[in-house]
């Protein structure tokens, strides 16, 4: 009864002081909140003791589960030295380190590392960078981005200025910067009626015209390879991402990957660049690098773009973050890339990666389309063929509710329903996982 009541006085106090991220208050204010007590593993536990399988990671950053001993043991090692201290003109071994592994993994051509705090600076500072670098280089004119529509790298104003969704930049529209939207990828929805398994990626065309006439005005272009996440786990071939490649080289336009979602195993390998033998000018990291312990991120790039910033003082690139490369964040870090890397780890995900395609075969019948790239899997649920259901139905919402009372935590984007979980999931818990969903999805659907 006094832990009824503490909870009871606890969310009386949530309600009255804190805001929510991307959270309407009065949803979430309706669908009793969970206290979150305690996390292990692939789950989280509320004040009552129940608990959720964390099908999402904790907004896609958790890799090695919640309270993991190596981790702990990394972080609290580094705290008995130092917490924080400041990270310009000062450096300290857990970011020489960081650095030197991020470069020694990632494609040969990134050999600088920027470090900030979360995924929407590491673009913010690859954007800024770009720009930077064509100033210095007397290219006045090249001061715009092209993204995709679908695209998201965050919701700073700059990240949102080259965000290709309307849901998160339409209030803000008047105050964004005009950049160069492209029609990307839409494999669903194919307006070629090609397969992505077989097409050649013929929906590029609108990027190499965009390119072509443009060339002289535009700085970069910026993607999320492979997987838009925000857009609903929308996935796309490799193919695509060798031909901006192939476009952009020849005509001076860098070419920004935003691997923040993606990397480090996501995919089912460190990076998407490196395994696919591309060389981004900027590769924009953060999510998993701490395997979801601290905010942290990085921008890598090349010795040119770092080389037009060196000599003269004017020439510097201002830009900081209080936190910028936080100690026990590198630490963190350092520990995540050890365990990704050691133990045949990513060669052990191929099991998993089978599973979820196995468990994903229920939904035939039932999803409009089950896409996966490496452990990420998604489901759109639509009205008929390729057809959304009307929003005001909230079929995403509902479900996201039905998983709640079944502990199973998912956080679906409008009607897909995507499994993003830590990649320590085991084969067994994939299927509870997906049996889950799939009742939580049936029992929605059938309401109507
Ligand atoms: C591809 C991508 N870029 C950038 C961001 C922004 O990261 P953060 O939320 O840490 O600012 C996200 C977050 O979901 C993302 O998915």
């Amino acid at each position: 009864m006094v832990a009824e009541n503490k909870f009871d006085a606890d969310i009386a106090r949530d309600f009255h002081h804190v805001w929510h991220p991307c959270t309407q208050h009065k949803d979430y204010e309706t669908a009793s909140p969970i206290l979150v007590e305690r996390a292990e593993g692939i789950y989280f536990y509320d004040r009552q003791g129940k608990s959720y399988l964390d099908a999402i990671a904790s907004w896609w950053v958790n890799l090695f589960g919640h309270n993991h001993p190596r981790l702990n043991a990394a972080l609290t090692r580094q705290l008995e030295n130092m917490a924080h201290v400041m990270f310009a003109g000062v450096t300290h071994q857990p970011a020489i380190d960081l650095a030197d592994s991020l470069t020694a993994l990632s494609p040969p051509e990134l050999e600088k590392v920027f470090f900030s705090d979360n995924g929407s600076t590491a673009v913010e500072v690859a954007l800024k960078m770009s720009l930077q670098y064509w100033q210095e280089k007397g290219e006045t004119r090249k001061t715009r981005f092209v993204y995709l529509n679908g695209g998201y790298h965050g919701e700073t104003l700059g990240a949102l200025s080259v965000c290709g969704l309307e849901i998160f930049r339409g209030k803000f529209e008047q105050v964004l910067a005009r950049h160069l939207p492209v029609e990307g990828p839409d494999c669903f929805r194919c307006p070629y009626g090609l397969r992505r398994e077989s097409c050649d990626a013929e929906c590029f065309e609108p990027m190499e015209k965009t390119l072509r006439e443009n060339h002289d005005t535009i700085a970069g272009v910026i993607v999320e390879p492979l997987v838009q996440g925000a857009a609903g786990m929308t996935m796309y071939p490799p193919v695509y991402l060798k031909k901006l490649q192939a476009a952009c080289e020849p005509l001076a336009i860098h070419i920004i990957f935003d691997e923040v979602a993606v990397a480090f195993g996501r995919t089912g390998s460190l990076f998407v660049c490196a395994a696919h033998g591309l060389r981004p000018t900027f590769l924009c990291l953060s999510k998993g690098i701490t395997s979801g312990y601290l905010p942290l991120s990085a921008t890598l790039t090349t010795d040119e773009i770092y080389s037009a910033f060196y000599g003269a003082p004017r020439k510097l690139f201002i830009h900081s973050h209080s936190y910028s490369a936080n100690p026990l964040a590198c630490a963190v870090a350092n520990e995540t890339l050890r365990m990704l890397t050691e133990n045949n780890f990513l060669e052990s995900l191929q099991p998993k990666i089978a599973a979820l395609r196995e468990c994903g075969k229920q939904f035939d019948g039932i999803a409009g389309e089950f896409r996966q790239t490496g452990m990420i899997a998604a489901l759109e649920l639509v009205e008929k063929k390729r057809e959304r259901f009307p929003s005001e139905k909230r079929i995403g919402y509902q479900i996201f509710l039905e998983g709640l009372k079944r502990g199973l935590f998912l956080r679906p984007l409008g009607d897909v329903v995507y499994f993003m979980p830590p990649l320590v999931i085991t084969e067994e818990e994939i299927a509870v996982m997906m049996n889950t969903a799939h009742d939580c999805i049936n029992t929605v659907l059938q309401r109507g």
